[in-house]
């Protein structure tokens, strides 16, 4: 039952201490937030994994992009446990090591090799989203690129044009788009790649023109919101506040008031004097969260039909009990862990968006 679990958790976790530390991302359930030592956007769990150099055991209520990077930047003694392998994301498998490559190759061949230009900047330069695999951070470590999340894509991207005449972003198109076009690049200026054609389907002097080159990847979570939503919802609630996920698409972040992080979302929420009413577009999870915390306020998602991240929900408390009761017994399940071949470079990737000041 429920409360059987609940008191396994609460009991292991006493009895654990400070040894395992959770951690949760905002769109984990409350049956699971209830039990994090620290919630946060990607961001923030990425620098809560690299401060807790005490514990010896990470759980991570997440998906595995998150637990790989958790292991990147933690202590190499520090074991990452995934509570449910099957947490995946589906955004993040949109970009293949292999595409990529491939990608690059091709890129390489219209752009001339990775050979600084007159004002020294490379032809292109790589950036992926926090939400792609270990051995994408690992590839872009390799080629001078960096890591962004959706709190700081636009420090990210200025970072890259100091250092590269274009930026070839993944896996989100639509973070990569929004992005781009707050910083005055055109939507010409920002060609698709469509890893199953040839030059991503384009021709060589729209590659030569490019300013951000867009891998084809979405959220299927935020890709649902739509503007006949912000439409409704402006007319059922007149003076209504539309906050949306930089993860939706262009159109939707441009009819909506503000777009930011999961992180954003809540301090805009909590930064608010007056009782106001909030139409917001990411994950339900947050939504309802952020909702019943703040009853003087009404706070509703923009998509009407619930829609909760399928696999962010794929951690039940029953695993998290089971990591738990696990580690107790001096055995670690589901342990995340990085080559190191892999490792070495990814994690550059990651230290230059952390160090990466907006
Ligand atoms: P944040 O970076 O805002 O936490 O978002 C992560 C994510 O997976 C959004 O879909
Ligand atoms: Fe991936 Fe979207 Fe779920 Fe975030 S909400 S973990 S991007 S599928």
């Amino acid at each position: 039952s429920a409360e059987e679990l609940d008191h396994r958790i609460r009991a292991a976790k006493a009895e654990l201490g400070d040894r395992a530390v959770v951690l949760g991302h905002f769109y984990q359930r409350d049956e699971v937030i209830q039990y994090a030592d620290y919630v946060g956007d990607s961001f923030q769990l990425a620098n809560a994994a690299k401060a807790r150099t005490e514990a010896e055991a990470i759980i991570f209520c997440g998906v595995h992009f998150m637990a790989e990077t958790a292991d990147l930047l933690s202590g190499p003694d520090q074991a990452v446990i995934l509570p449910n392998l099957a947490a995946g994301c589906s955004m993040a498998d949109m970009a293949d090591i292999d595409q990529v490559e491939e990608c690059w190759e091709q890129l390489m061949e219209v752009y001339g090799g990775e050979v600084p230009g007159a004002d020294g900047r490379l032809p292109v330069i790589p950036v992926t989203y926090m939400n792609s695999s270990a051995a994408i951070k690992g590839f872009v470590g390799r080629h001078g690129g960096i890591v962004c999340t959706s709190s700081n894509a636009s420090t990210v991207l200025e970072w890259a044009f100091e250092r590269g005449q274009r930026v070839l972003f993944f896996p989100d198109q639509h973070l990569g788009r929004n992005t781009a076009k707050a910083m005055g690049i055109s939507l010409e200026e920002m060609p698709m790649w469509n890893p199953r054609q040839v030059l991503g389907g384009n021709d060589e002097q729209t590659l030569q023109d490019a300013k951000v080159v867009l891998w084809h990847g979405f959220c299927s979570v935020h890709k649902r919101f739509t503007t006949a939503q912000i439409e409704q919802a402006r007319t059922e609630h007149p003076g209504v506040r539309v906050i949306v996920h930089p993860e939706c698409p262009m159109p939707v972040v441009d009819a909506a008031d503000e777009s930011g992080s999961t992180d954003y979302i809540r301090k805009a929420i909590e930064g608010a004097t007056e009782p106001t009413t909030f139409a917001i577009g990411t994950e339900i999870n947050l939504v309802q969260r952020l909702a019943a915390q703040h009853p003087e306020h009404t706070i509703f998602c923009l998509d009407p039909v619930v829609c909760p991240c399928s696999t962010m929900y794929r951690i039940h408390p029953g695993y998290l009990a089971w990591a738990l009761e696990s580690l107790l017994a001096g055995e670690v399940i589901n342990r995340i862990t990085v080559g190191e071949d892999v490792a070495q470079p990814a994690r550059l990737a990651l230290e230059r968006m952390l160090a990466a000041k907006p």
